[in-house]
């Protein structure tokens, strides 16, 4: 099995550092809300007292951050433990929700199918977009065996068929693009050539055939990413490719060379941005995906409840919840 440690995690070590609380920072300002906040809170609302509650795939800490609060206000003492593969760390990185998440263990590094805690311990597991992104029969077999006789479980994870998988779909094919297109390594190019030139002599460059040429490839480059953001409903991730390049050009009298390492920088976050959809593509559940998780469950002594499609407010398609149990003695 490979171990946390040997895997990549950077493109969400990157992404929870940034502070945001959820993995849909676009559309939820802050924790989740709506239906899928309340799937979650009558779940945890239905914990016994002092209930030991695993949160798998945490991130920042959203779903496990509910079960806090619901501990604290209904005085029910749960103890959460809130794992992720990635480099964790909410309490420094989040800004808001302090106290609630202060009273949560977090453990980094942690992969759900090898998560470390004591045989039969957990009274209740949470995932929301996090079980379908581990490997499925490993991480089903560790539930089975960290779960006490009685725990139930709820995810809420990706549909395949829903707009997020037609978007994430649509900014993978314009990130190919992007990358082929050698955007990025033209801009580098030229602002190699022009930060080897002192101020005072920058007119001179307009005088260099190489300067030129390079200048008109990322023109070109340019021009066709601009002509594409425009043709289609999803142009984000080129637009910021653009906005990027062109802060670049903004700040390269300012920055001298040192511009290189912040379009390096730019560039990783591009990259690490697409990996997360490639993950995310690779996540989402289809119908006969949804009916070989529930064999797997089955198959480690789970009670299983059928799919259920969740809508978010407006008719917004946001995933498939999965339920299942332990018998209440083994
Ligand atoms: C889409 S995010 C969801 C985060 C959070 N549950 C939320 O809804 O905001 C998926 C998370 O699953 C984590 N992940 C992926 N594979 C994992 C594994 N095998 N074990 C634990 N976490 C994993 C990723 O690092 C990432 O933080």
């Amino acid at each position: 099995m490979t171990k946390a440690s040997d895997k990549d995690t950077s493109h969400w070590d990157d992404y929870w550092r940034h502070g945001f609380l959820t993995s849909c920072a676009d559309t939820f300002d802050g924790n989740y809300q709506g239906k899928l906040r309340q799937v979650w809170e009558e779940f945890f609302r239905s914990a016994k007292g002092n209930a030991t509650i695993l949160d798998i795939g945490t991130g920042n800490g959203a779903i496990a951050l509910i079960a806090s609060r619901i501990s604290s206000e209904l005085q029910r003492g749960f103890l959460v433990h809130a794992i992720d593969q990635a480099e964790i760390d909410p309490p420094a990185m989040v800004k808001a929700n302090a106290d609630g998440l202060a009273a949560i263990r977090f453990h980094a590094k942690t992969p759900a199918e090898a998560c470390g805690l004591p045989d039969n311990s957990v009274d209740m597991v949470s995932g929301q977009y996090a079980l379908e992104y581990t490997p499925l029969a490993e991480t089903i077999a560790e539930l089975a065996r960290v779960c006490a006789p009685g725990a139930r479980l709820l995810f809420v994870m990706h549909h395949a068929g829903s707009v997020v998988l037609e978007t994430a779909a649509e900014e993978l094919r314009l990130g190919e693009l992007l990358e082929n297109s050698g955007f990025f390594d033209h801009a580098a190019d030229l602002l190699r050539r022009m930060s080897k030139v002192p101020a005072a002599q920058a007119h001179l460059l307009s005088k260099d055939p190489a300067t030129e040429e390079s200048r008109e490839q990322l023109n070109r480059s340019a021009s066709e990413l601009s002509s594409l953001a425009s043709q289609t409903p999803h142009p984000q991730i080129l637009q910021n490719a653009l906005k990027s390049v062109s802060d670049c050009f903004r700040q390269q009298r300012a920055l001298g060379p040192e511009v290189l390492p912040l379009l390096a920088q730019y560039r990783r976050q591009l990259e690490a941005n697409l990996a997360r959809l490639h993950d995310l593509q690779n996540a989402a559940v289809s119908e006969r995906q949804g009916k070989e998780l529930i064999a797997l469950f089955k198959t480690q002594g789970f009670l299983t409840e059928p799919l259920v499609d969740i809508y978010h407010e407006q008719e917004l398609l946001a995933g498939r919840i999965l339920r299942a149990s332990l018998p209440a003695s083994a």
